[in-house]
């Protein structure tokens, strides 16, 4: 993810490679990094990192606790804190570095293509110029969205953090299904795909309410009213809701405190 973020900035021009410092602490990976020529690698206690004016946590929550101990004695008072780390609260993440100026995001996957959603909310102490510094850095992913109250990120988590995932698990059945009918995987994929992607536009576009253009494809007594039906009979909305609930309930079990 910290790679994905460097390589947005620099595509959109928000900042250079002259200003961009990367953090690692492996030898192996600093080498890699190196030779990438996207930035200064350094390691996690080099005092260059006083001057920087944002710092984006992209460990695991696991890992931050060591991170925290170097981070702490190069943060500059005025450095606004970035962290993407799952589940892990602002109120901890102040503690563990000493330092009140923390924005909370959660992205999803399609950052890498610039397509991501990133919800995110910050701490109290920051002044609206900061917010948006941070806001710009993280457009250059996708989409975000500033949310006031911290808790509903676990929310967030379930829906577009882990919804990624949902769609994957639909797209093979639909894949699956094609080819148990009898099509070529590849062209159950081609059709799979192609109409998610065009129905997502049409929602996207148009100004129809999701009931209404389920009724526009299926018509009574029709084929996509027989597969309604069992989607229906199997429970399918109370499935997809209670799984949604079962996530948020994980993100809060697993939340770092
Ligand atoms: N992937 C997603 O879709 C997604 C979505 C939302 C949020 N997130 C969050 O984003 C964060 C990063 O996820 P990821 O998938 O990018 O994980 P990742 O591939 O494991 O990347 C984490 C990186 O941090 C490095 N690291 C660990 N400790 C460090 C230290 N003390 N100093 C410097 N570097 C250190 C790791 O190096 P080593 O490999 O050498 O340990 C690794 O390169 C996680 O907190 C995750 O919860 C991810």
């Amino acid at each position: 993810m910290g790679l994905i973020y460097a390589n947005s900035f620099l595509r959109y021009k928000i900042t250079s490679r002259e200003n961009l410092l990367l953090v690692e602490k492996n030898a192996e990976r600093q080498k890699a990094l190196s030779a990438m020529d996207i930035g200064k690698v350094v390691m996690v206690n080099d005092p260059l990192i006083r001057a920087c004016n944002i710092l984006i946590l992209a460990v695991k929550p696991q890992d931050f606790k060591e991170l925290s101990v170097s981070l702490k004695e190069v943060i500059d008072p005025a450095c606004v804190v970035l962290s993407i780390m799952a589940g892990t609260e602002i109120s901890f993440i102040q503690t563990a570095l000493g330092h009140p100026l923390i924005v909370r995001a959660m992205p999803n996957l399609p950052v890498e293509i610039s397509m991501g959603m990133t919800a995110f909310t910050s701490s109290k102490e920051l002044v609206h110029e900061q917010i948006m510094l941070v806001e710009n850095l993280l457009s250059t992913t996708g989409r975000t969205l500033s949310l006031k109250d911290e808790k509903q990120l676990n929310a967030v988590t379930a829906l577009s953090g882990s919804g990624p995932a949902y769609f994957f698990y639909f797209m093979k059945h639909l894949v699956d299904a094609g080819v148990e009918m009898g099509l070529d995987e590849h062209v159950s994929s081609i059709l799979a795909k192609q109409t998610m992607l065009g129905a997502f536009h049409l929602i996207n576009n148009g100004q129809k309410s999701l009931d209404a253009y389920i009724t526009s494809v299926a018509s009574k007594g029709g084929t996509t009213e027989a597969a309604l039906k069992t989607f229906e009979e199997g429970n399918m909305g109370k499935v997809i809701i209670e799984a949604l609930k079962n996530a948020e309930k994980r993100a809060e079990e697993l939340s770092v405190k």
